[in-house]
Order: C-alpha cells, then sequence, then structure tokens
C-alpha cells in the first residue's frame, strides 16, 4: 500500500452496493479497501467481493474498525434505518465520510450538517451517484424552460418498494423551477382505468414500471409544437455509480462540512 493511495473502509459491504463498489474501487490505483464492516460479518473481503483472497476479514462493529484500521474515509452503502448511526460514529472519530445510502430526510441534513461542523470533518452525500443521471436532470431543467408538457417515465426492477424513485421527484422539483405550475393534457380528460395517466406533480405527469429485468431507466419526454423531445437515462448495472464514487473518493478531502448531491462536485 503506497502512502498516496487512498484508505477506504466499506461500511455495509455484504450487501449489492457494497460488494459491487469495493470489487471496483480495487482495480483503482490510488484507491485501496483497508477494511470492511457489516453485520453480518466473517467473510474474506476479497472472496466476498468476487476477487482474490486477501486474507481481511468483514468486521461487525464500524467504530471498532475505524479506531484500528484508521482509514482516510468511510463509503457507506447500509439502509436507511442505520446510516444517522454510521455518519455519526465516522464524524466522532474525526474520519470523512461519504454516503451513498438512501433516506436521510431534511432534518437529518441538519443535524448531519451540525455535527460535520463540530467535528470540523467532511461528510459527503449522494442518493444517486449515476453521472449520467445526473446530466439528465441538468438538461431537463433546462429544457423545461421552453417546453413545459412533460411526462416522466421511471422504469425500476420490481423488488423496488417506493414510486416514484426519489430521481423522478428530483428530475420534476428542478423542472418546476423552470415551468411553473398547470395541468397538462385535455381540461376535461378522464381515466377508464385509475392511474392510468400516472402520478401528478404540480400538472407534469409520472408513470413508474416496477419489471424483472430492469436495473433503474429514466426518460423525460416533453412535447411541443411539431415536436417531441426525449431525454433518457439508462442504469444498465451497478457498475453506473462507480465513477460518482470514485470522483467523490478523489474529491472530499477538499471538500468543507456537509456537501448534499454529486452535481456539487461535477
Ligand atoms: N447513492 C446511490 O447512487 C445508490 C445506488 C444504489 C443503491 N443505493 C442505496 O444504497 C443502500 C444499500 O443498497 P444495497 O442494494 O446494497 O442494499 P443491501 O440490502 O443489498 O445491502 C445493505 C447491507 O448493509 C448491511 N447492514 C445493515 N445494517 C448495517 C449496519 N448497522 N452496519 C453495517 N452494515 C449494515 C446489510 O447486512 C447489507 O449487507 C440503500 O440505501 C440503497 O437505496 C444508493
Amino acid at each position: 500500500m503506497s502512502n498516496s493511495q487512498i484508505k477506504i473502509l466499506m461500511n455495509g459491504i455484504c450487501g449489492k452496493m457494497g460488494k459491487a463498489m469495493t470489487a471496483g474501487l480495487a482495480k483503482e490505483p490510488d484507491m485501496q479497501i483497508i477494511g470492511g464492516v457489516d453485520i453480518k460479518g466473517g467473510a474474506d473481503i476479497g472472496t466476498l467481493c468476487g476477487l482474490e483472497a486477501n486474507g481481511i476479514l468483514v468486521e461487525t462493529d464500524l467504530a471498532a474498525a475505524i479506531e484500528n484500521k484508521q482509514p482516510n474515509v468511510v463509503v457507506d452503502f447500509t439502509n436507511p434505518q442505520v446510516v444517522m448511526k454510521n455518519i455519526r460514529i465516522a464524524l466522532e472519530h474525526k474520519t470523512p465520510i461519504i454516503v451513498g445510502s438512501t433516506g436521510i430526510t431534511e432534518d437529518d441534513l441538519a443535524t448531519i450538517e451540525e455535527l460535520s461542523n463540530q467535528y470540523d470533518t467532511q461528510v459527503f452525500i449522494a442518493p444517486n451517484f449515476a453521472l449520467g443521471a445526473i446530466l439528465m436532470m441538468r438538461f431537463a431543467q433546462e429544457a423545461a424552460a421552453y417546453f413545459p408538457h412533460v411526462e416522466v417515465i421511471e422504469r425500476h426492477h420490481d423488488q423496488k418498494l417506493d414510486a416514484p424513485s426519489g430521481t423522478a421527484i428530483k428530475t420534476m422539483e428542478m423542472m418546476s423551477e423552470n415551468r411553473g405550475v398547470f395541468a397538462q393534457g385535455a381540461a376535461n380528460e378522464f381515466e377508464k382505468i385509475n392511474g392510468s395517466r400516472g402520478g401528478d406533480f404540480q400538472g407534469m405527469r409520472v408513470h413508474s414500471v416496477r419489471l424483472p429485468g430492469y436495473v433503474a431507466t429514466q426518460e423525460v419526454v416533453f412535447g411541443g409544437l411539431g415536436q417531441i423531445l426525449t431525454i433518457k437515462h439508462d442504469a444498465i448495472s451497478r457498475e453506473t455509480y462507480l465513477p460518482g464514487l470514485i470522483l467523490s473518493l478523489r474529491k472530499i478531502k477538499e471538500l468543507k462540512g456537509l456537501v448534499y448531491g454529486l452535481d456539487k462536485i461535477m
């Protein structure tokens, strides 16, 4: 391990994201996964993530792992129930943390900002690490100024519980800054099957497809006089999140306090 490498402790390493991100980060010459934590514990982190066995076993106690391994940064892909506790532990140890776990509320953000200032330690939170998805949202926001008639179609695997996706909501929030509020479609339209016109967000329509086979896809379709503009992003595998995570790992040292959203560092 060279001194210039970023030493990473992966929390939630036994999960789908933890394993996929560890496998990807291990190929980066300036990064080193020095440990992994998960309530499941036990396994060799190399074999767990489809790499060569390296004798580093998954630990179960984040605080102890930080104390023993002294990482430069903790990466967290756990779940909404435990993520706040993990952030607190990392900050109490003055260890910067990059958070991919979703479900962080506005109230949580206020608490995290306070903690980050109190311990003078960086926190970077990205509910979506896919660079292409961030660009899709940016482009959609710009297009909404010229094409206010817009519908969002998002497609995810059938195990996703919430609808519409957080990305769809964020996209509509961003578009609403340029579009204002008005109802689309015919004033007297009606549904023969409940929900067939999709959800209504400030007059924009959103449709959530849930089928096995999808990872995450979103289409933003704008209709104008004599033209249709479609902006589409497909996440084909979990590797889609890797370049965004790598970017944040390389940048976290330069950040101050809490930074929320991949768009802030692109
Ligand atoms: N930011 C992004 O771009 C992005 C992309 C995909 C998924 N996610 C989010 O990442 C999180 C993980 O997703 P996943 O699909 O890997 O879920 P998963 O259920 O496969 O993995 C979560 C892992 O966390 C472990 N865990 C639970 N409590 C823990 C604790 N207290 N300490 C340590 N480990 C603990 C579990 O045992 C499990 O192995 C979710 O919140 C998901 O929404 C974010």
